[in-house]
């Protein structure tokens, strides 16, 4: 909880434009009135005024008429955004009828806003899949200079302080990227180590975990965790990063000093990097249930600018939690590249 006030708290200093697509869904909606009242960032909604207006009295959201509302139909940077998508996806072939289409789809008209520069950030999903949420994102903001892949960190808070940070772990990949290549789980690494330091302020020591330790097993899956270990220390010489480990080694800490002898990352990580998407999102879903453990996210990396994406389950809370997430890593997309 102290985490997330902290979180919030950098939030509201930095002010951030941070679009809802999904506006008219009833949790996006009491969310963006708890987000203006608590001042975590400038709300931008998309949807027709007087419509959105009349849901939120009846709602009894008095907040609503605070927030930028963009019609997704009639506004003044339709053509602009239009020509940009025509632009952007040239080499796909996307006409121009068929932007005019996309473009009244607030998915798409967000993204192009923050690309524009019309929003620092955006939070979506509670209404929409995955796939839905992030395929504008890749088409049009894709991903930061010298990043090729897009991934999805948890931070996870166990109720046991001697793991991580008082308890306090980044897991990844646990949303999007379904089995990445060794450079593109290199760069998942590192991405996720910076997402540690940026929205934590951690001093990342990143396992990247096999079902093998230091060569105990031999198999192709071993030698991709191995390869992109050396991968990621290259990318990032100045982050901790030890692999192969399996999940014991990397976080008990006499298992870790019997496995993995000299190792300083084994017994104390706090960044736990998965070989696959099955892993990560499989671990991520068990250690929250079976162990009693917060998961905030999946928080995105990766992106030229920050977008998020909920789970159809979210709750308020959730998407007021994510949206100052988001505001903070558009702070650091604004000064920072992440290799
Ligand atoms: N990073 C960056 N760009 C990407 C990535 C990525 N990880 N994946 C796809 N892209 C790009 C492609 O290069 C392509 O760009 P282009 O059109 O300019 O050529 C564009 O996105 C679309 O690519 P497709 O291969 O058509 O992607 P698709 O839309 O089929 O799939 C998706 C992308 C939806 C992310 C897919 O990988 C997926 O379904 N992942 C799993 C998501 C999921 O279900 N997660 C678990 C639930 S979330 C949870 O439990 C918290």
């Amino acid at each position: 909880m102290k985490l997330i006030d902290g979180i919030k708290e950098k939030a509201r200093r930095l002010n951030r434009r941070i679009v809802l697509p999904e506006s008219t869904e009833e949790r996006t909606l009491r969310a963006a009135d708890r987000i203006i009242v608590e001042e975590l960032a400038r709300v931008i909604l998309i949807g027709n005024r007087e419509e959105l207006l009349k849901q939120a009295h009846d709602l009894k959201l008095d907040n609503i008429g605070k927030a930028e509302i963009v019609d997704p139909v009639k506004h003044s940077k339709k053509d602009l955004y239009v020509d940009m998508m025509v632009d952007i996806r040239k080499n796909k072939g996307l006409t121009r009828e068929e932007a005019l289409k996309l473009i009244e789809n607030p998915l798409y008209l967000s993204v192009l806003m923050i690309k524009n520069g019309d929003a620092d950030g955006e939070v979506a999903g509670a209404a929409n899949a995955t796939g839905d949420v992030l395929r504008p994102a890749f088409q049009y903001v894709k991903t930061k200079p010298g990043i090729s892949v897009v991934s999805g960190a948890f931070i996870m808070i166990h109720p046991d302080k001697s793991f991580g940070n008082d308890g306090v772990m980044v897991f990844a990949d646990c949303a999007v990227h379904p089995d990445p290549t060794e450079k593109e789980l290199a760069e998942i690494a590192v991405a996720t180590a910076r997402t540690a330091q940026s929205i934590l302020g951690m001093e990342p020591r990143v396992a990247m975990l096999s079902f093998s330790t230091r060569g105990s097993a031999k198999h192709e899956m071993v030698d991709k965790v191995v390869n992109a270990t050396k991968m990621a220390r290259e990318m990032a010489p100045d982050i901790e990063i030890d692999g192969e480990l399996q999940a014991d080694a990397a976080l008990i800490e006499t298992i870790g000093k019997r496995k993995a002898p000299g190792s300083t990352i084994a017994g104390r990580a706090n960044v736990l990097v998965f070989p696959s998407l099955d892993a990560g999102n499989i671990a991520y879903k068990l250690v929250q249930r079976l162990g009693n453990t917060e998961a905030v996210g999946p928080i995105l990396q990766g992106m030229a600018a920050p977008i998020n994406d909920l789970s159809r389950g979210c709750s308020v809370d959730d998407i007021v939690s994510l949206v100052a997430i988001t505001a903070t890593q558009s702070a650091q997309a604004t000064k920072q590249t992440v290799f």
